[in-house]
This record gives structure tokens, sequence and C-alpha cells, in this order.
């Protein structure tokens, strides 16, 4: 049997999916590995651990499958966005990675945008937000000058790891664009940008695209693991252009929200799109296509934080297992998910969460519920940023968000729009084992592979009487944030 493997790096462990060439999960393998925070508002991890659990997991796939090694045909690799790598001219890891969710680099956006703000929006199509990776380059050159004297490779941590395999170096142009380097339009680095901010060309790597070739696996990697075949890898994506690939989101009339750490919202666009910088904007792992996507920095995370603060004992599973029985709007009870700040439709990395409301009467459930409500309300306004006009007919939920039957209902009622799940959900591997496929030649285009890969599971139609309390409820959760603005800033 032929297999093709995407490997998702994500933020606290790495995934391996392997597909067959029917287009069947024959196996899945993960490795956990830690963040650090050293400061508040700082999130790193060191890109060792990345190739540790890496290896992990093909030993992990060669204990599962028997021919992993004789049938592996192609990787391809989506990665965590516009976290920061930094080699020196051996290609050591010069400091731990800053990660997309570090917010540290709030003085670097107020410059970037005061003195260069409408020329990097047009050219990027985003602006400069401490999430995305230029920010950080900057804080690095201004906070670690001897870092950056040394510094002679700049990467995102999938390419990190694909230099590690094959000893090459490339970035496809769905990550690329998150740094905020990239011509968009024109598909390559901004000479513009890079001169402006004193980056030199050559510590960019070469661009590719997705499902592009970028080399065979090193032969000592091919060695250690016994692979007795060249293995090729393919460019792979960003976890986000993965995830909607995983999910066929490819046509711009479906729509896609994702809860993980963070969660997204987001819809396939064919052609350049002007958000003004209200939504992120970049290109997709599918060739000439885009999508705009507004996030959420605290989505599944704020549940993890409201399990472990104040339900430690229970499972997630046992957490929400009454949400069902409380009414909609979690009986005057609202949340906010700014725990770490917010990104759409408030570029704040100050503000932080609230629950509006409490009253003698909540119980665990009430405020489970009202988590739920605030991250899905969070999500809601980015959907009315990206779909003004409600040309979306249908949204594919995956992640968090997709497993649980309550909080399925809940986004199709608060979204007004028929939400369809995934019949076997396997993430952005799914859709990087979609890239090394189509890389492979095993389908003529990303079309085919989806017609193969991608099989829908149930759909959830609102509920008219749930819509039109949201509607209420919404109005009043769109007043939290401007009230609570100075608040928190106070505090
Ligand atoms: C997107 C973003 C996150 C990360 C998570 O802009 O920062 O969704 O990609 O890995």
């Amino acid at each position: 049997m032929a297999y093709v493997l995407g490997i998702d790096l994500g933020t606290s462990s790495l995934k391996g999916t392997l597909v067959d060439n029917d287009g069947k999960v024959r196996a899945i393998a993960s490795s956990e590995y830690a963040l650090s925070h050293p400061k508040a508002g700082y999130s790193e991890q060191e890109p060792k651990a990345w190739i540790k659990a890496c290896s992990e997991v093909l030993g992990q796939l060669k204990q599962q499958v028997a021919d992993f090694t004789v049938g592996l045909a192609g990787i391809s690799f989506s990665g965590q966005m516009h976290s920061l790598v930094l080699l020196d001219e051996n290609f050591e890891v010069l400091r731990p990675a800053i990660l997309w969710n570090d917010v540290r680099t709030t003085e670097q956006c107020e410059v970037i945008t005061q003195t260069y703000g409408s020329e990097l929006q047009q050219i990027t199509g985003n602006i400069a937000l401490e999430g995305f990776t230029l920010p950080k380059i900057l804080w690095v050159k201004e906070h670690e000058p001897q870092i950056w004297k040394q510094t002679r490779h700049i990467l995102l941590p999938k390419d990190y790891l694909r230099w590690w395999l094959t000893g090459n170096l490339a970035m496809d142009l769905s990550d690329a664009a998150g740094t905020l380097l990239l011509d968009l339009k024109h598909k390559q680095w901004s000479e513009a940008v890079l001169e402006h901010f004193e980056i030199p060309k050559n510590l960019v790597p070469p661009l590719v695209r997705s499902s592009e070739a970028t080399g065979k696996l090193r032969e000592a990697v091919k060695q250690e693991f016994g692979f007795e075949n060249d293995v090729m890898t393919f460019a792979g994506g960003a976890d986000n252009a993965c995830a909607a690939l995983g999910a066929g989101i490819l046509k711009h009339d479906v729509g896609m929200v994702s809860i993980g750490t963070s969660g997204v919202f987001l819809r396939a666009q064919p052609k350049f799109v002007d958000h003004q910088g209200k939504l992120h904007f970049f290109a997709h792992a599918v060739d000439d296509h885009y999508y705009s996507m507004g996030v959420t920095l605290a989505a599944g995370h704020s549940l993890n934080w409201f399990r472990d603060t104040f339900a430690p004992d229970k499972s997630f599973a046992e957490l929400l297992a009454n949400v069902g029985k409380i009414a909609v709007g979690a009986e005057g009870l609202l949340f906010t998910p700014y725990l770490v700040g917010e990104r759409t439709p408030y570029f704040d990395s100050q503000i932080r969460g609230s629950f509006i409301g409490i009253d003698a009467r909540h119980t665990l459930d009430h405020f489970a519920r009202a988590v739920l409500e605030g991250i899905t309300f969070s999500l809601k306004d980015s959907q009315a940023l990206l779909d003004p006009e409600h040309e979306l007919q249908r949204l594919v939920s995956v992640g968090g968000g997709a497993k649980n039957a309550v909080w399925l209902q809940m986004q199709a009622d608060i979204f007004n729009m028929p939400v369809t799940t995934l019949e076997v959900e396997q993430g952005p591997g799914l859709g990087a084992a979609m890239l090394a496929a189509t890389g492979s030649g095993w389908y003529a285009d990303l079309d085919e592979c989806v017609d193969n890969f991608v099989a829908y599971g149930d759909t959830i139609m609102p509920i008219p009487e749930n819509v039109d309390k949201y509607q209420r409820i919404y109005e009043v959760y769109r007043k939290i944030y401007p009230q609570t603005r100075a608040l928190c800033g106070e505090i």
C-alpha cells in the first residue's frame, strides 16, 4: 500500500496523520511538548522539542503500520503560524521560538503602524499585530542585538522541521503570508518591506507553492527510521490553510469555524480582497486562492482555563454534561473570552475577559454554558465582518466545537446557518496529507483530492426560536467590549 503523511506541528503537540492511496486514514500518532511563558505575555517553545516529537511520531507510526517504511511516498506539513525561528550560519537555533500567541511586541506594532502602516497593508494585505512574525523580528533586533547579528536564517516552525528532515530551506506562500514580509499579490518576498525594516533578503528562505516538492528525506533520517525508498517532502501550509483544505474549503460559499487553542472563522476567496486590516487575509494552500479569517485568541484556551481553574477534577465531558439543560443565554450570564487580549474584531492586546451578570442562582453549568456562548459570540463578530452580504451557504465546524452536540447546535443558532461536521475529523494534518497526495501526483488537483479525502457528517440546522434569542443576547455581548476596555486598562 502507498501512504502519504501529514505532519501537523501545533502549539501543544505534533500529530502525524497517515493516509493510504484510497484516501483512508490508516494511523495517527502524536507527541506533546511544552510551552514556556518566561514573562507575562511571552510564549516560547524550543524548536528541538519539535524534532524530538517528530521522531517519536515517526517511530510510533512504524510500530503501528507494518509496511509504513516501505509504503511511505510523501510527507507534507501544516504548522502553527507566525512563530519565529532564528538560526545561525551552522543552522543552530539561536533562541527559543517566539510563538504566535506571544504578545510582547505591542511597541513594535505601533512603530510599524505609524511609520509604514498603509504601505504594509497594501503590500501584505494585513496590518501589524503582535502575533505576526515581522514585529517579533523587530523585537529581537531591538532587545537581543547579539542574537540578530548571528541570524542567518528566518524560518517558521514547520520549515525548521523540513530543514531537519531534508536539509532544504523553503517556505510556502500560505505561511509566508503570515510573516508580513510577503508581497501577497505578486507572491514574492517584498523587497520594499524587507528594505524598510532592514532585514537582509538572504535571511528568508525560497518561496514555494504548497504542493510543490521540497526535497527527499536526508539519508541519515531515512536510515534512522528504516525507510526503504526515497520519501519526498512537499511544502505544506499554514495550519489554518491546511485545516480549511482538510475541511474541503476551497470554494468561497462555505465557511469554516475552527475551535482549537485559538478560534478561527474563515472563508476561501478566489481573488484579492482589501479588508483594510479588519480581518486577516492570507494566501491559501490552494494555488492562486486566498482566505480571509477572523481570530479569537482564547477559544479552546478559555474553556481549558475555565476547567483548570474552577473544575480541575472534571473531564471536559463531565464539565459540559449539563450545559444542554441550561437555557439559551445561561440565564443572564455573559462571558467575553479576552483572556489574552483579542485579535478580531478588536486588535487589542490589553483587553481582558469578563463574566457579566453573575447571579446567586448561577451554577457551574451556567458558567460552562456562558463560556461556550462567549467563545461563539466572539467568532460571530468575525462572521459579521467576513460575510456582510450573507453569501455563505453553510459552515463546516472543526476542532473542539464540533465534538459536543450542544455546542454544535449553539453554533448553528448563533451563526444562524447550517453547520456541517466532518465524518472523521483529522484537523490540519489531513490537509497536509492532501498536499502530499496531490504533490505526489495521486490526483490531478486539490479538488479531486477533496472528493477522495473529505467526507461530511451531520448537518445541524438553526432553531429559529434560539436564533432570535441569541440575536438579542449578542447585541448585549457587543456592548461589553467598549464598556470594559477602560476598566481593564485601569486594573
Ligand atoms: C492565526 C494564528 C493561529 C495560529 C495557531 O493567525 O495566529 O491560528 O496559526 O497555530
